[in-house]
């Protein structure tokens, strides 16, 4: 799973130099960002508003504590938390993509949350935070478009207070055969085709659903949480396995 700098990797189904993922990754998030909130709500069928609310219940957030969305995007997570931490807590909404965190700025802003969440440009991978910083950190579907994956973890590992949490939430493997094709069925034909209908971009919507076939199976990722130093791993399927929430505790 180690992904090196000098060596080839992933970007849907294609192989590409390690060192260009981030950009092909960029020009994906910066196409979709002004629907993707709108292309959420279709292409799950409001169903990833659920997958976000079952994040929050499972992640422990209480008022005072110090949370980072990293990968937090149109700041749907973040939204929630700083409802939870009140004034006395704080919500890191970190991405890399400077089109989804001024979507996520304006969203939050709109919805009257001020004083309580920071919008911080930064790569997961190098998390420009202090260690032991904060309670909980979540990242939804953000993981699979990181380069490295595993520095991506042990950089979250390190910010995490001792006795804090980190969240995954992230599409993977369904777990029967016959899901799998129907939802093969959808996300290579109709994701691409609503793709061009509403945002004008099937191409992204392709590397969407070819980026969630190249994503570790719940067991993989698991395992890659505690390679870094997680404990007490474990994971809930949630959709049959479209999603599965996987959580680590740093002690
Ligand atoms: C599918 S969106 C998820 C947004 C939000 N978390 C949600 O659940 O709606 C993926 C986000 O990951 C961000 N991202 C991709 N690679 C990243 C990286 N290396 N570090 C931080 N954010 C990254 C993208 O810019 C994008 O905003």
């Amino acid at each position: 799973m180690q992904e090196s700098k000098d060596e080839t990797t992933h970007f849907g189904f294609q192989q590409i130099p390690a060192n260009e993922k981030v950009d092909a990754v960029a020009k994906v998030f910066h196409s979709v960002a002004a629907k993707y909130d709108i292309m959420n709500d279709l292409m799950s069928g409001g169903i990833h508003r659920l997958w976000k609310m079952h994040t929050i219940n499972q992640s422990g957030v209480k008022y005072g504590n110090q949370v980072l969305d990293i990968a937090g995007g149109t700041g749907d997570l973040t939204l929630k938390f700083s409802r939870i931490v009140g004034a006395e807590g704080k919500v890191v909404l970190a991405d890399i993509n400077d089109s989804m965190l001024k979507v996520g700025r304006d969203k939050l802003a709109n919805k009257g949350v001020v004083g309580n969440v920071e919008f911080v440009q930064a790569n997961a991978e190098e998390l420009p935070f202090p260690d032991n910083t904060f309670d909980c950190i979540t990242i939804a579907f953000g993981l699979r478009n990181v380069t490295n994956k595993d520095a991506a973890l042990a950089s979250m590992f390190r910010v995490l207070k001792p006795g804090g949490r980190l969240l995954v939430l992230e599409f993977s493997k369904p777990k029967s055969e016959h899901l799998s094709m129907l939802y093969d069925q959808y996300s290579f034909r109709v994701l691409p085709f609503m793709g061009k209908l509403v945002a004008n971009d099937a191409e992204s919507y392709r590397y969407l659903a070819e980026s969630i076939r190249m994503h570790p199976d719940q067991e993989t990722l698991k395992d890659m949480m505690e390679n870094v130093g997680f404990e007490s791993t474990s994971y809930q399927n949630l959709t049959g396995g479209i999603v599965a929430l996987h959580k680590g505790f740093k002690f």
